[in-house]
């Protein structure tokens, strides 16, 4: 006799059958599946950039902020299957090729993760303390000496209102060029070839220890750059 307990134990049970076809879709597997995006971790300690960077900062700046946009991506997965399949670059570089309804998130998220994976990878506790080779002489040509350089960045960043980057960036026309960008929007989408160094003027970047003073922090931050890298990042092939 069909009753309501046994049409919902039949129900329940074509669920099962349903699910156990479908591998993966609700199996402990899928539960427990890699995420698509990852924090890298530092190459460094998180106190390694003290006195510059204090430890705190650079424990909640990575592992919460960053941590925060990598977790946002990972929700936008499975609303936007392209952000797993897609280089971000790719995408970074021509927003328009998101879909309108997750573009704004993917402009956010992405491009958080994108800034702070090339910032952590900007600064070390070692390495050349001033460009020299080929960015060096691009630098002399551009502005005149690497001190003008930082003059000229640190203008951009305590110049630009409330949060977002500075950046010294190889422009679509090959020029060595300092710009800004505001959140976390990225010079690629401003056509940026190269991105060769950046700094993080949102407060968290620096507010535990400098509190309102960004002029403070700029100052002290250049004691942090991998020079090294900023050269490799100028010798890339253009995105
Ligand atoms: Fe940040």
């Amino acid at each position: 006799m069909f009753t309501r307990r046994n049409g919902l134990k039949c129900t329940l049970a074509l669920a099962a059958t349903a699910a156990a076809a479908r591998p993966g879709l609700f199996s402990p597997a899928h539960a427990a599946a890699e995420p698509v995006f990852k924090v890298p971790p530092l190459g460094y300690g998180f106190d390694a950039l003290e006195p510059y960077v204090d430890t705190a900062t650079m424990t909640i700046h990575h592992d919460r902020h960053h941590g925060a946009y990598v977790a946002a991506l990972n929700g936008l997965v499975e609303k936007y299957p392209g952000l797993a399949t897609t280089a971000p670059v790719a995408l970074l570089t021509d927003l328009a090729t998101v879909p309108e309804a997750v573009r704004g998130p993917v402009r956010n998220n992405l491009g958080g993760h994108w800034n702070h994976s090339f910032f952590w990878e900007l600064m070390t506790p070692g390495g050349a303390k001033e460009p020299s080779g080929e960015l060096k002489t691009a630098i002399d040509s551009a502005f005149g000496s690497p001190a003008k350089l930082i003059e000229k960045v640190n203008a951009a960043g305590l110049g630009h209102f409330g949060s977002g980057w500075a950046w010294l960036i190889v422009d679509k026309l090959g020029k060595l060029d300092i710009v800004s960008t505001p959140n976390q929007d990225t010079p690629l989408e401003q056509g940026a070839q190269r991105v060769v160094l950046g700094v993080d003027v949102w407060e968290h970047a620096y507010y535990l220890k400098y509190q309102n003073k960004r002029a403070d922090y700029l100052a002290a931050w250049w004691n942090t750059v991998n020079w090294d890298r900023a050269a490799a990042n100028f010798a890339k092939a253009p995105v």
